[in-house]
């Protein structure tokens, strides 16, 4: 714990120049990487940020100031996505005195969410109302008499609050789904979405209401996990940011906040690591099961990588890894250092073309330069190369 948090904690600014790399250390080096991918992130930011800076001033500043006074106190939502967030997120809205609608698919699938959100409820009121069972049970019924289930959202969001999507992590589904739900929801509802890896920006541009756009991140499973990021994108209005803050509060959350940046914080910094721990294995360095037992006996962590990549799913993980596009790029070029997988850099590497922009830093280019020579060399030949 103590070197992670000496390597986070540092908030000066990184050297300017770092020296060549022939006679840096390993420590020294992943210093200099650091260095190299925080300059070219302030660097693409710069080019961004007047233009951000502006659209900021003229929507926010006239919103401001009676923004409070006019917060939307959520008591309705609607979860869209019955699936292992979907049904946590409906849970715990119907548990804190919500009224709730579950959207998916088919009846089938929400029979399954419900099934699954009683379980989970019968285990909350035993714990809950260890010394009075009736208690718990009444507050078992009482939630989920608060959830009643649709497959078809259009027809059930004209009343609603609150929108929250968690549906499948792709961008195309989730645009045509906000599209849609745009014109038959209510003026005053504000829509989020629960994407781990996707721009919210992207989502919102979807619909005629990115000033009610947000991001609302859970973490799973939701009814144990407390943090909820809240992310706001430059055309939040300040009055839907509020909303959602004292909407998480209600649900007994934590909320933090943080801007429409890839991963937003726990992800930002939780999937490199966990590409790294694969990494390592891949490479031979160790056994699976001495790298979960090193990062929980060594650094305090609840769950060892494997363990949190199969519990968070796999498939929910390279949909993650997938979600990267271009900006993404930019953003996570450390992690291209760092982490370094072979499919990872091969799939980034194509999606770079031969102009290659001022701010994208110069070993990155050498490497890709090489990659555009040799075209079907190993992606690990040319970190090394
Ligand atoms: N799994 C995690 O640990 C985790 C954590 C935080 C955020 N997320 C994000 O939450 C979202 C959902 O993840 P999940 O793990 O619950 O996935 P999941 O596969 O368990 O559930 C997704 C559900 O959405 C339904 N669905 C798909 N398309 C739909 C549509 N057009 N309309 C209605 N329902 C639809 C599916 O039938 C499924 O039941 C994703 O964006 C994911 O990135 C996941």
């Amino acid at each position: 714990m103590m070197s992670l948090n000496a390597g986070a904690g540092g908030t000066e600014a990184p050297p300017r120049s770092p020296p060549p790399r022939g006679h840096l250390t390993a420590s020294a080096r992943a210093a200099a990487n650091f260095a190299r991918s925080y300059r070219c992130r302030r660097l693409c930011v710069c080019s961004m940020a007047f233009v951000t800076r502006q659209l900021v001033r003229s929507v926010s500043s006239s919103s401001t100031a009676s923004a409070s006074a006019k917060k939307i106190i959520v008591k309705h939502v609607t979860v869209i996505g019955g699936g292992l967030m979907g049904a946590g997120i409906a849970q715990v809205a119907a548990a804190t005195g919500h009224t709730v609608v579950l959207v998916d698919q088919t009846e089938d699938i929400l029979a399954k969410s419900k099934k699954g959100i009683e379980e989970s409820l019968r285990k909350v009121a035993k714990k809950k109302f260890a010394e009075n069972p009736k208690a718990g049970d009444e507050f078992v019924e009482k939630t989920l008499s608060s959830i009643s289930t649709s497959t078809d959202p259009a027809s059930v969001v004209h009343s609603t609050d609150l929108v929250v999507e968690a549906i499948v992590e792709n961008l195309k589904v989730k645009n045509e789904l906000f599209k849609r739900l745009d014109k038959f929801a209510s003026e005053h509802t504000i829509f989020v979405s629960n994407t781990s890896s996707l721009q919210i920006t992207n989502i919102a541009n979807a619909t005629m209401r990115q000033d009610r756009f947000a991001g609302l991140h859970f973490f799973n499973p939701v009814p144990m996990m407390k943090l909820v990021e809240v992310i706001k994108t430059p055309m939040t209005s300040q009055k839907t940011y509020e909303s959602l803050i004292d909407f998480t509060k209600a649900l007994g959350k934590h909320p933090v906040s943080c801007k429409d940046t890839p991963g937003f914080i726990v992800n930002r910094l939780l999937v490199p690591y966990l590409m790294e721990a694969v990494r390592l294995y891949e490479r031979g360095d160790a056994s699976k099961e001495d790298i979960d037992t090193s990062m929980k006996l060594g650094a305090g962590y609840p769950m060892g990588p494997f363990e949190l990549l199969d519990y968070v799913g796999l498939d929910t993980v390279k949909f993650i890894l997938d979600g990267r596009n271009w900006t993404s790029l930019l953003s996570f070029c450390n992690a291209v250092e760092v982490v370094s997988f072979d499919c990872e850099l091969q799939c980034l590497f194509t999606t770079v073309t031969s102009d290659l922009p001022e701010f994208f830093p110069t070993n990155l280019k050498i490497q890709v330069k090489r990659w555009q020579e040799k075209e079907k060399c190993a992606c690990q030949h040319l970190l090394t190369g």
